[in-house]
């Protein structure tokens, strides 16, 4: 008798190569129109499915994991990140979990180097003035931001991310880069290729830094980056988070924004998306971003593509090429 081949939900529309990639091989639902599934379809699912392939936005706590007659064993996340996955749950469960770096780093860091040059130069305010049909011309004194060379940008997070964003920042835009890491760098210039220095808490690296970069996981009890944290920041400071929105107190940010105790960020991840908190929206101070990190079309073909390479070393007994515990 045949084996039938293992059932496969699909949570969002992926890439159609990788859509007709998983459609040879498995039994596999799709979701031809985007839209998200709602907790009660993630709990049914859990029954239904031999795996999911997921994304960061299906949050998979506890009771979604551990759903009564549960069937999924892996859960193929499209993304590096994995905060949406509750991990202790899914260990519990015994559901494997996988992910998808590399294959995004630079594209991120590329987005995160665009958010400090944005941030710093204004060109989100600008360019809202030139579309409002507002420029009144040429002007030397009008849409005035700040220079980066020199100046020193502070790196929370110096895994793969961070260390692309830092080469960036100090090779292409000449800034000097401090940073902080949970482990320590043995060795900074062989890793980076230029000097960094590493400080021993983010307390040491707010008060120092021109700039500071984000480039923490997420998904931990609290906000990694305080109100005290960001209180600690100069007064003409920026912050850049291109990681995650709940490793950073979202309403300190928010408050030191609108009370101008920072002078602007750039952001592309939210504490609760989709949701964008209004005091946010209305400033000019901030460029926003949809969390388009790794939107590349190349990126995202090589992120399902990898999810699947996951999928099939799972299936096939081969072993995950990312497995994430
Ligand atoms: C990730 O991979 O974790 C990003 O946030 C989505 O591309």
């Amino acid at each position: 008798m045949q084996k039938m081949p293992p059932k496969i939900l699909v949570t969002r529309k992926l890439p159609s190569a990788v859509e007709a990639r998983l459609s040879e091989r498995y039994d596999v639902r799709l979701n031809p129109d985007d839209r998200p599934l709602n907790r009660a379809q993630l709990s049914a699912a859990m029954a239904r499915y031999d795996a999911l392939v997921s994304t960061v936005s299906d949050a998979l706590d506890a009771s979604i994991l551990q759903a009564p007659q549960r069937r999924v064993r892996m859960i193929a996340n499209v993304g590096v990140g994995f905060s949406n996955i509750d991990m202790n749950a899914a260990r519990t469960a015994n559901i494997i979990v996988s992910n998808t770096p590399d294959v995004l780093t630079e594209a991120t860091a590329d987005i995160a180097l665009l958010l400090i040059l944005a941030s710093t130069r204004r060109t989100s305010a600008a360019e809202k003035k030139l579309r409002q049909g507002d420029w009144r011309g040429f002007s030397v004194v009008d849409d005035l931001g700040t220079s980066v060379q020199g100046k020193t940008l502070g790196i929370i997070g110096m895994g793969r991310i961070g260390r692309a964003t830092a080469r960036r920042a100090h090779f292409g835009l000449g800034m000097q880069v401090i940073f902080y890491n949970r482990t320590r760098l043995a060795d900074p210039v062989k890793v980076l290729g230029f000097a960094a220095r590493q400080v021993d808490s983010i307390d040491a690296l707010m008060g120092t830094s021109d700039v500071v970069s984000v480039h923490v996981p997420g998904g931990g009890a609290g906000p990694l980056i305080s109100a005290r944290h960001i209180a600690q920041m100069k007064p003409s400071g920026y912050l850049i988070n291109t990681a995650r929105g709940d490793s950073i107190d979202q309403k300190a940010l928010v408050a030191a924004l609108v009370e101008g105790r920072i002078v602007g960020a750039g952001l592309d991840v939210y504490a609760d998306e989709p949701k964008v908190p209004d005091a946010l929206l209305q400033l000019d101070n901030v460029t926003l971003l949809p969390h388009m990190g790794s939107a590349t079309a190349e990126v995202r073909v090589a992120m399902g593509m990898l999810a699947v390479d996951n999928l099939d070393g799972f299936f096939d007994g081969s072993g995950l090429v990312n497995q994430v515990f």
